[in-house]
C-alpha cells in the first residue's frame, strides 16, 4: 500500500552560496525524502537581489535554476514564470507552505531577511533559515510570531551549519537544565589560530586563508568576533531563554594575539582559542539568578576537547544538570553543509504536520 505523499511547497529566498546547497540537495534527495519521509518538496518560487523573485504555480525546475546562476544568467529566464520585483512582492502575491530564508547576515538591522521572515510567518508559513542577522536581533520576536500565526521557525544553521547543535539541545536533551556553553563557533578565526599553533604569523595566515576563500576580503566579522557573537546571542535566546543585545556580551577578537603570546601558550601545553562562552548561575533565597555571555580569546589546556579542535572545524560543549558534558564537532560553514541543517529543519517540520 502506497504511503499519503505530504505535498511541500517551498519559497527561497536568497540563491547564494547556501540557497543553491539547498536547492541541489531537494533535487540529489528527491525520492530519498519520497520514500523515507513521505514528503514531496515542490520548489514554487526562488530570489534573489539582482533578479527579484520568480514564481511558478507548478514548481521551478532545480537543474536549470543552478545551470542559469552558474552560466551568470538571470533566473527570470527559467520557462514561464511569473516575476515580482522583489522577495517582498513576491511572499505577499503568491502561496508556499514554507520559506527558505538564506540571505545575507546583517547584524545591524537584520534586514533584508528580518522582512522576509516577518511577511512570512504573519501569513503563517513555516520558515526555517541560516540568516544569523534576525536570529541574534529579534529571535523572541520572531518565535512569537510563529506562535501567534501557528507557524514554525527552526535555525539550526545559524549556529554550525548543519552539524545539530540546537536540535541537539532543544529535542535531543529536551527536560535537561543547561547550565553553560562553551564553543569554536567560526571556522575563519579557528583556522587563522591554529596555524599561529604551528609557528605561522596571523597577517600571512589571514591572507591564505582569503586565497582559499576561508575570510571574506573583509574579515572584519570573523576577526573581531561579531560573527561568534551573533550566534552566541542566538544561543542566549534559544538555548536559556535569556535574550540578549549585542552591547551585552563582552567581545574580543583576535586580532591582537601575537606569534609570542601563542607560543608561551603552546610551552605551557596551551591552546588559545576564540571561544563563546555562555554561564547561567541559579541564585538561591538570598542572590538572583546570573546570566553572563562572552567571546574572548582564551588558553585552553590540552585536556578541553576545545584545546583540540583544529582548522575550519567548529565544536561545542555543553553542561546541563543530568549530562555534566557532552561535545559536538563538526564543520560550521559550507554549501552542503549548511544547506543539510537547512533540510533536517525542513523534514522535521513537514514531520509534525
Ligand atoms: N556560507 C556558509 O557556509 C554559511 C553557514 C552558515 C550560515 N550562513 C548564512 O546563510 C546566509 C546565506 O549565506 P550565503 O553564503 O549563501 O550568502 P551569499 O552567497 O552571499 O548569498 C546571499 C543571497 O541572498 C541574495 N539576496 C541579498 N539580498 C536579497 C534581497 N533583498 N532579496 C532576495 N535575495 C537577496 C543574494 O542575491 P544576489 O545573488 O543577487 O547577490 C544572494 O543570492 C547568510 O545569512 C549566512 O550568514 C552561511
Amino acid at each position: 500500500m502506497g504511503k499519503i505523499m505530504k505535498q511541500l511547497r517551498l519559497s527561497l529566498v536568497g540563491f547564494g552560496v547556501v540557497g543553491q546547497g539547498l536547492a541541489e540537495l531537494l533535487h540529489a534527495k528527491r525520492v530519498e525524502l519520497q520514500r523515507e519521509f513521505g514528503l514531496d518538496v515542490t520548489l514554487v518560487s526562488v530570489a534573489n537581489a539582482r533578479h527579484g523573485f520568480i514564481y511558478r504555480e507548478e514548481g521551478l525546475d532545480i537543474p536549470t535554476l543552478l545551470e542559469l546562476t552558474s552560466a551568470h544568467r538571470p533566473l527570470t529566464e527559467h520557462p514561464d514564470v511569473h516575476q515580482y520585483a522583489s522577495a517582498l512582492h513576491g511572499l505577499q502575491a503568491t502561496q508556499a507552505d514554507m520559506l527558505a530564508e538564506v540571505t545575507g547576515t546583517n547584524l545591524r538591522d537584520a534586514e533584508p531577511g528580518m522582512g522576509h521572515i516577518r511577511a512570512a510567518l504573519a501569513r503563517g508559513m513555516d520558515v526555517i533559515t541560516a540568516n544569523k542577522g534576525p536570529a541574534a536581533l529579534a529571535a523572541d520576536e520572531l518565535f512569537a510570531l510563529a506562535r501567534e500565526n501557528n507557524a514554525q521557525l527552526r535555525i539550526e544553521s545559524t549556529v554550525m551549519a548543519g552539524t545539530p547543535v540546537i536540535s541537539t539541545i532543544r529535542e535531543g536533551m529536551a527536560g535537561a537544565t543547561v547550565h553553560a556553553i562553551r564553543g569554536i563557533l567560526n571556522g575563519t578565526t579557528n583556522y587563522i589560530l591554529s596555524a599561529m599553533a604551528a609557528g605561522r604569523d596571523y597577517k600571512d595566515v589571514l591572507a591564505e586563508a582569503q586565497a582559499q576563500g576561508y575570510a571574506e576580503a573583509d574579515p572584519t566579522a570573523d576577526v573581531e568576533g561579531y560573527d561568534t557573537l551573533a550566534k552566541t546571542l542566538i544561543l542566549a535566546a534559544v538555548v536559556f531563554g535569556h535574550p540578549l543585545k549585542p552591547e551585552q556580551v563582552i567581545r574580543q577578537g583576535i586580532t591582537q594575539i601575537t606569534r609570542e603570546q601563542m607560543q608561551r601558550a603552546i610551552d605551557n601545553g596551551r591552546r588559545i582559542k576564540l571561544v563563546a562562552s555562555l554561564r547561567q548561575t541559579p541564585g538561591n533565597s538570598s542572590t538572583a539568578t546570573t546570566f553572563e555571555a562572552r567571546v574572548e580569546p582564551v588558553e585552553l589546556p590540552l585536556s578541553d576537547a576545545l584545546a583540540r579542535v583544529d582548522g575550519v572545524m567548529n565544536a561545542i560543549t555543553i553542561q546541563t544538570d543530568t549530562l555534566p558534558e557532552v561535545s559536538i564537532i563538526g564543520p560550521g560553514a559550507g554549501r552542503l553543509q549548511t544547506g543539510q541543517g537547512l533540510l533536517a529543519d525542513l523534514i522535521a517540520i513537514a514531520r509534525d504536520k
